[in-house]
């Protein structure tokens, strides 16, 4: 329901639904978002807008967080059951299915906006934010709640539906990892609404081109590669268009190195934005499931573009694994208990990460393996950064692998323990 309060009544977990008075005394050109960052409550409360709008069954209600700061002295509620673990395991199944079923709908109420948006494109008619920003904030929400139910109804792509699911997926790839990053409310549905219009540039290629199965020729891989270009145009024509749209939309191809296209430029002049789309539309490329080709793992694509030298930004790479809680097999990596360990093989198809934790850091010593399983809560252990063998003086490094996978220590390394 929606329901009308003062700025001082605002608190972190709302949904803003909309703000009254002028738009030009917003305090934010997004109507509608989950309020999360204490820094935006406080922008929305030293705002001079008359009232805002909530809507209380995405975000919290006036009564409810009121009843919530009432309610945080007192005991947990606790649930009887004669078989908890059975308990807590079918709720989990349930939860997992429920969170599945709405995650599909969302997505294809996605679809269609996003078809709809870019069918405009299409016909030389501007891509409007107001058309397509509700998406943006329903992605937003649904990652917050289940940042993977989504991740993973979006990999099934058919040959007409992928550029609008492709679409939807790096719209939610770019809040996932923006809300990793920590980055403010604001920041994070601009760099979703890029992630959803990245490609509105192909609705000008083609779709015999676009749509082939088979390689390319020289002449349509040029066609092709029009399309940031082109989406850049598109969305020039839009009023208001968010800065950092259109700038993922022109350079989400480019490299590091320089040689990425339309323009080549690289290192530092590809913005933050650009560097953050080449990497989210990249891997959601290479893992989605097509009629005419497999899809990669999702650890072998994190592998392959940790691999790729010169193409993405490394920072923000190993960023992004954190976000989906990805890394590749046997990547030495520091661990927030300050020990080194490498990411072990994960044969499950989803299950959380795990590694295999062998070496201070601090004492610059090795210590009985551990095995180290990654929880998205900040109760356990985490993976903090990405280490590199040489540095640590770990030589032939490969032999170190195979024993550490084994469960066992390095022959040298064992003695001295
Ligand atoms: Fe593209
Ligand atoms: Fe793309």
């Amino acid at each position: 329901m929606i329901q009308k309060i003062r700025c001082d009544q605002i608190r972190a977990g709302m949904y803003i639904h909309g703000f009254g008075g002028s738009w030009l005394r917003h305090p934010f050109w997004s109507r509608r978002f989950l309020l999360e960052c204490p820094e935006d409550v406080e922008k929305v409360r030293n705002s001079d807008v008359p009232y805002v709008l909530v809507d209380d069954e995405l975000g919290i209600g006036p009564d409810q967080s009121a009843r919530q700061d009432a309610l945080r002295p007192t005991e947990p509620l606790r649930v009887e059951s004669r078989r908890p673990t059975e308990a807590a395991e079918n709720f989990g199944d349930e939860k997992r299915a429920s969170d599945k079923q709405q995650a599909q709908k969302l997505v294809l109420r996605s679809k269609k906006v996003i078809q709809s948006a870019f069918d405009r494109a299409r016909l030389g008619r501007a891509v409007r934010i107001s058309d397509v920003i509700d998406v943006v904030n329903e992605i937003n929400v649904s990652v917050a709640r289940t940042p993977h139910a989504l991740l993973s109804v979006t990999r099934l792509k058919t040959k007409d539906e992928y550029t609008y699911l492709h679409s939807v997926a790096v719209c939610a790839l770019m809040i996932n990892v923006s809300r990793h990053l920590g980055l403010d409310s604001a920041t994070i549905l601009d760099l979703g609404l890029a992630g959803l219009l990245h490609d509105v540039g192909k609705m000008g290629v083609p779709d015999p081109i676009l749509n082939k199965a088979g390689r390319l020729s020289d002449e349509e891989f040029a066609i092709i590669k029009t399309h940031p270009e082109q989406g850049y145009q598109m969305l020039c024509a839009a009023p208001n268009m968010v800065e950092s749209a259109l700038d993922v939309c022109r350079h989400h191809h480019e490299k590091l190195d320089g040689t990425g296209y339309p323009f080549g430029i690289e290192g530092s002049k590809i913005s933050f934005a650009a560097r953050l789309g080449a990497i989210c539309d990249v891997y959601d490329a290479v893992t989605s499931v097509r009629p005419y080709k497999d899809a990669w793992a999702p650890t072998e694509a994190v592998a392959a573009m940790w691999s790729w030298e010169g193409h993405f930004d490394r920072k923000l790479l190993f960023s992004f694994m954190q976000s989906i809680g990805i890394f590749p097999t046997g990547m030495l990596v520091r661990l927030r208990s300050n020990r080194l360990g490498i990411v072990l093989n994960n044969r499950r198809r989803v299950s959380r990460p795990r590694v295999l934790a062998f070496y201070s850091a601090r004492e610059k010593q090795f210590v009985n393996p551990e095995t180290v399983v990654i929880k998205d809560s900040l109760d356990g252990d985490q993976i903090i950064s990405p280490e590199f063998p040489s540095e640590w003086g770990f030589k032939d490094w490969e032999a170190m692998v195979n024993h550490l996978q084994d469960g066992r220590l390095p022959p040298l390394a064992a003695g001295g323990c």
